[in-house]
């Protein structure tokens, strides 16, 4: 049993395995380095919004009306999505387990705003651990460096999608930090160059204090196969 990862652009990413396809935080119209369209993404289990930014939020709330997609977030961003029309929510916050039809997540902590588009206060912003096939993959969202991956390293991460982009987030060199806490099987780098604000040089994942980890830095619409 595989599970592939599709970097879709920004900290959006298209998971699937042989039955099931999440997205995590799909962000894809107004996007300007996104090449898969939101009307062209198919069949759709479940979306998982890490926040509630924009850039998170996305095309969610057309995503889920259209492919009838449960929507897992924190209870502040179930809530602003059934108002706005999203039938099949599922809130949880930072913590333990849920098992969903498609497999476990939780949320974990990441130190981050959350407002909604339109100013609704969005809850705390999380990261989510996700297990799929007996694999799991760790979306950090949108955040800071911090200690505590340390304890979401302790779940036994195969990939870890990692913010990389600074300013909003961590920074590259924050990512050699993070991929020594979390020890993952691989880590993909998001959230950089989609803007001028989050352009970022990404050589020092190359250096040799990053020979113990194996970053994949991959292109646009680019899957890996865990
Ligand atoms: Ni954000
Ligand atoms: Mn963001």
């Amino acid at each position: 049993m595989t599970v592939k990862i599709t970097w879709l652009s920004h900290a959006a990413f298209l998971i699937e395995s042989d039955k099931y396809r999440l997205l995590i935080d799909p962000f894809l119209r107004g996007n300007p380095v996104a090449e898969m369209h939101p009307e062209n993404i198919g069949k759709i289990d479940g979306i998982i919004i890490t926040h509630g930014h924009g850039d998170h939020v996305g095309d969610t709330i057309d995503i889920a009306r259209k492919t009838g997609a449960l929507c897992i977030s924190n209870v502040e961003i179930c809530s602003w999505l059934r108002r706005n029309g999203v039938l099949k929510t599922h809130g949880q916050q930072p913590g333990g387990w849920f098992t969903h039809p498609f497999g476990r997540v939780r949320l974990t902590p990441a130190i981050h705003g959350s407002q909604l588009p339109d100013g609704t206060p969005g809850g705390i912003a999380t990261g989510v651990v996700v297990e799929i096939e007996g694999k799991r993959i760790y979306h950090a969202g949108d955040t800071a460096l911090f200690s505590d991956m340390k304890l979401i390293g302790n779940l036994g991460i195969d990939a870890a999608l990692l913010p990389a982009g600074s300013n909003f987030t961590m920074d590259a060199e924050d990512l050699l930090f993070a991929a020594d806490l979390l020890q993952p099987g691989l880590i993909i780098p998001m959230h950089y160059d989609t803007w001028d604000l989050i352009k970022a040089d990404l050589s020092v994942l190359g250096s040799k204090n990053s020979s113990n980890h194996r970053f994949e830095i991959i292109q646009i619409s680019s899957s890996v196969t865990l």
